[in-house]
């Protein structure tokens, strides 16, 4: 059965745009009838979500880019890092919500992408050719708020390199087939709940061609199964 990991980065849960966001999407895939998936959550800030990924963990990394022999505690940091990005691959599709935080996205996302962007496993390296994503084949939508960065809004009103940060980091690892929606600003604006009907407009439209990627997925599994 096709599945859906989904991702949130914000912390506020109950009181977050970004998630009610996600929640929305994710439920307008479920009513769109076109198959059935499973569906996962990674809250990034729970408690325990994430293993550390410091010291012994990037000395691991770095043992495997110089082909060097990892050290027992490397092996287990490495295992654990595995861990989530066997959880990752898994998945065939990704719903990401990210709040923007000083002009970032939070650090328990990137912390995230650190712990799962590894070579051989989401991405290749050739030096005559360079980097090769290697998570080909599977769909994103991500879903960026900020309180009061906007496109086009003047540069005294800060800028993204959250939304920039994370495109990039999906075709990196090969996920070219990807969604944007923006939800902003959400602070700094007269109308929230317009732009939030807005957002939720755009999620809408995504959810129909999103539902139905996963229904053929679902069809070539059984195929193939
Ligand atoms: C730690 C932190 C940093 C933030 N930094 C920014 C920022 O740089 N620019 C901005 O426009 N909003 C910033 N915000 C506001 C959030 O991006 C905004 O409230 C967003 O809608 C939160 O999404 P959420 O409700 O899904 O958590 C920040 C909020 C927090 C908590």
């Amino acid at each position: 059965m096709p599945s859906i990991l989904h991702v949130n980065s914000s912390p506020r849960y109950a009181h977050s745009g970004s998630l009610q966001l996600a929640r929305h999407f994710l439920d307008t895939v479920q009513g769109a009838g076109s198959g059935s998936f499973e569906l996962e959550t990674l809250n990034l800030f729970d408690d325990g979500a994430l293993p550390a990924f410091g010291r012994t963990a990037a000395a691991a990394k770095m043992a495997v880019f110089s082909g060097q022999s990892q050290t027992p505690e490397q092996i287990t940091a490495w295992e654990s890092a595995r861990a989530v990005f066997d959880q990752f691959a898994a998945a065939d599709a990704y719903v990401f919500n990210i709040p923007m935080w000083n002009a970032g996205v939070p650090y328990a996302l990137k912390q995230w992408i650190d712990i799962i962007t590894q070579p051989g496993w989401s991405f290749g390296f050739d030096p005559e050719t360079g980097y090769r994503g290697l998570m080909e084949g599977k769909q994103a939508i991500a879903i960026h708020t900020s309180g009061v960065y906007a496109p086009g809004v003047p540069a005294a009103f800060g800028s993204d390199f959250s939304s920039t940060f994370f495109a990039d980091w999906l075709e990196f690892v090969g996920i070219q087939d990807a969604t944007h929606v923006r939800f902003a600003p959400t602070v700094l604006n007269g109308d929230v709940e317009a732009t939030r009907q807005s957002a939720e407009a755009e999620l809408t439209s995504a959810a129909g061609p999103f539902a139905g990627k996963l229904a053929a997925l679902g069809d070539l599994q059984l195929v193939s199964g």
